[in-house]
């Protein structure tokens, strides 16, 4: 890995590439599956030193999409015939959140006659709330380790951010009964391509179902943005850890990340062509998409859900994959560990 890691050469990453998408066929099926975004508040209690909705960039207009307006958009992801949606959204462990995530989640699911797929990315939550959510229909989590290295996972985050307390919730995750997703960023100011390597060995011991990782993109307002950055190599690095986690995990579901898209316009479909099997579409309103910018660049913030949805069908066919539409497209992988345990 560490040499692939270090491979510039374009054939030779040519041939890693398509060795992984061959491997993706093989495991996963030769489709590449939907799932509608809905990033629905901006509204934070962490202070990550990368991102740029951390709560102490005031320079940011706070949101939080009303029920009625959420459950619109998934509605809509339904009638565009997106097996599932995520919901996504700054970290809260307030009640009242709690409580609104457990009642849209009720509501989207009586709206959609129990058809659309839920998955949640909602960031680290006691116990007793996955449980809530997880009785109230999500089946899975999105939860990125960011690094599994400790030490680096320090430098990048406030003193009370604690690495433990994010691999506690991913164990927490699996035990509870969800299709565990995570994943980390890269190219991360500090980060070697030893940090790599062991994230993909984080990824196989922790037994993971879903993988979203995605390259380090430096956002203007956060204290990280003056550590240095090259974009064409954390694009590379992007790719090849994409293709290393195809060829090492096999049978996990794994995104092409919108991250890929801020440095590269072809960046998505390029993710596919090295082995990853999933494509978030945004579906928020566009009104909001301008206040939900995690990094610098990102694209799509003047389409709209049908805009990205026709774009991103080009875009994929362009790639060479098939869209299983109204699909769950649940990982292999977790169906794999299900019934391991029968
Ligand atoms: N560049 C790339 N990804 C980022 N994220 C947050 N900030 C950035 C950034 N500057 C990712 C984190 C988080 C996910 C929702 O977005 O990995 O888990
Ligand atoms: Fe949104 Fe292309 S995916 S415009």
């Amino acid at each position: 890995m560490r040499k692939w890691l270090n491979e510039k050469d374009p054939r030779k990453l040519e041939e890693l590439f398509g060795e992984a998408r061959a491997c993706a066929i093989r495991h996963v099926g030769p489709k590449v599956y939907f799932r509608g975004i809905i990033e629905f508040s901006n509204l934070c209690a962490k202070d990550c030193y990368y991102c740029g909705i951390r709560k102490s960039n005031a320079n940011v207009i706070r949101f939080a999409m009303e029920e009625g307006e959420i459950l619109e958009c998934a509605m809509a992801a339904q009638e565009m015939d997106y097996g599932s949606i995520v919901l996504q959204s700054g970290e809260r462990q307030d009640e009242i959140y709690v409580r609104f995530i457990e009642d849209i989640l009720h509501k989207i699911k009586a709206a959609t006659a129990e058809k659309l797929g839920i998955t949640l990315s909602l960031g680290e939550q006691t116990a007793e709330t996955y449980e809530r959510w997880f009785r109230a229909g999500a089946h899975r989590y999105l939860l990125r380790i960011e690094t599994s290295s400790p030490v680096l996972y320090k430098r990048l985050h406030p003193e009370n951010h604690f690495f433990e307390v994010r691999r506690e919730c991913l164990r927490t995750l699996r035990r509870i009964g969800y299709q565990v997703g995570t994943g980390v960023m890269i190219g991360l100011p500090f980060q070697t391509h030893e940090h790599l390597v062991d994230d993909i060995l984080f990824f196989r011991d922790e037994d993971v179902d879903m993988i979203g990782m995605g390259p380090y993109v430096p956002h203007e307002d956060t204290p990280l943005v003056s550590a240095g950055h090259d974009p064409a190599e954390n694009f590379r690095l992007g790719l090849v850890m994409i293709a290393l986690t195809r060829l090492v995990l096999k049978d996990v579901n794994i995104a092409a990340t919108t991250a890929l898209q801020a440095l590269d316009p072809s960046g998505r479909e390029k993710g596919v062509q090295a082995g990853a099997n999933i494509i978030m579409p945004n579906i928020t309103p566009t009104d909001y998409r301008k206040f939900y910018q995690l990094y610098n660049h990102k694209p799509c913030l003047d389409e709209n859900a049908r805009q990205c949805r026709s774009c991103l069908e080009r875009r994929i066919q362009v790639a060479g994959a098939e869209i299983g539409y109204g699909e769950w497209g649940d990982s292999k992988h977790f169906s794999g560990r299900q019934k391991n345990s029968i």
